[in-house]
């Protein structure tokens, strides 16, 4: 996008300096309302673009649970931006990544969106077939090319981080710092690394995975997570649990905040009854409380003292966002086959509840109404650094 196309685009300078100068301070702003981006920041399939360009491309994005991959040769194809990525275990169980793009003509590797191969995986268009390092090992009269180099050939990396029992995949050619960017991001929202730590997130299990269609732009999915105004009004059962939500001011608000449980709720689940063990390892002060850190762009965290949920989100369209969730509990729980139903049922709502919100609001974004955008009240005034971030990074230069 032009510099010209960006500042038409949305909030003047002034106007972003001052949601940026309210964000940074928690005190009182001096204007109660702050502007939201303009509707066509979620409609613009050229913005759009350069989000997936610029953004999604350019950062660290969280694939798949390492668990899925389970054996040697288990691999996942996913969507990174504009770029289709092979995730697969290697012989050595190490998780390596690589562009989708097979070096003779370029067919992609992989189709199924996971599967299993023994010990390489074959372009099925002329059969050149790399190891699960990526190199090139055979392709039919690739002994009469004895010039070609068979790792120069082979298949393009992209790197690749494990963390919390997940991996990371970046596809820019420099990444940028996990540490900073992932990790910071944790770090930021709970004042420490150690916080998370205690959650033995790595440890957990799968218990149940649920897959969301939203149509919606990635950023109204995020902004809805940021904020709690609506909480009172759309998650009844959420406010039940945590009936500090009920006054509107998200857990992400302050640093470090955990939103503590109801005094008649005994778990965190869509009745306020007991849920499962305790993670062991919590801190009491992280007992009957919820965290949620946003990782931007497009990963979500929820603590709570027996699981620990996770969102992962693949935009696809100005208006369409894929969400998957995962709800992981300590391994004994999974295999005692308890019954996790009342505690995924909560978060189930909460999910369908904010989703039908974003869907809800979408439609609205192309109206002349909304050419420039809504309005931020104090309790959400965080989220135009949010915006910041994202205008930031659409701005030239690179
Ligand atoms: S394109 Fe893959 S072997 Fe030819
Ligand atoms: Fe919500």
């Amino acid at each position: 996008m032009t510099e010209t196309e960006l500042a038409e685009s949305t909030m003047t300078e002034t106007e972003l300096a001052e949601s940026t100068r309210n964000t940074a301070a928690l005190e009182r702003p001096a204007a109660s309302l702050v502007p939201t981006l303009a509707g066509h920041w979620y409609t613009d399939p050229a913005i759009f673009a350069a989000e997936q360009e610029r953004i999604v491309e350019a950062g660290w994005v969280c694939v798949a649970l390492a668990a899925d991959l389970d054996a040697p040769g288990a691999y996942r194809t996913v969507q990174v931006g504009r770029e289709s990525v092979v995730v697969v275990k290697g012989r050595d169980r190490a998780i390596r990544a690589f562009f989708n793009v097979c070096r003779h003509r370029g067919a992609q590797l992989c189709v199924e969106p996971a599967g299993q191969v023994r010990n390489k995986l074959q372009c099925p268009y002329h059969a050149w077939t790399y190891d699960l390092t990526g190199k090139l090992i055979a392709a039919p009269n690739l002994t009469e090319m004895p010039d070609v180099d068979r790792v120069v050939n082979g298949l393009a990396a992209v790197a690749v981080r494990e963390w919390l029992g997940y991996v990371w995949v970046c596809v820019a050619p420099e990444p940028p710092s996990f540490e900073d960017e992932v990790i910071g991001a944790v770090v930021t929202r709970l004042g420490d690394v150690e916080s998370i730590d205690h959650y033995g997130v790595e440890n957990l299990r799968l218990a149940r995975r649920i897959s969301y269609d939203v149509r919606s732009n990635w950023k109204l999915i995020v902004e809805n997570f940021m904020e709690c105004y609506h909480c009172a009004t759309i998650h009844p059962e959420l406010t039940e649990v945590l009936p500090e939500f009920a006054d509107g001011y998200a857990a992400q608000y302050y640093v470090g905040h955990g939103a503590e449980f109801g005094a008649a709720v005994e778990g965190f689940t869509v009745d306020g009854s007991a849920g499962h063990a305790r993670i062991p390892t919590l801190d009491d002060a992280q007992d009957r409380k919820y965290f949620a850190i946003t990782i931007r762009p497009g990963v979500f965290v929820n603590l709570v003292p027996d699981h620990v949920i996770v969102h992962r989100m693949t935009p696809v369209a100005a208006d369409r966002t894929l969400v998957e969730c995962d709800w992981l509990f300590l391994p004994e729980v999974v295999e005692s086959g308890a019954d996790v139903d009342r505690s995924v049922e909560l978060f189930h709502r909460v999910n369908s509840q904010d989703f039908a919100a974003c869907e809800r609001t979408q439609p609205a974004m192309s109206s002349r109404v909304y050419a420039n955008g809504g309005n931020l009240v104090p309790s959400e005034h965080h989220i135009a650094e949010f915006h910041h971030w994202v205008r930031a990074r659409l701005s030239p230069p690179r």
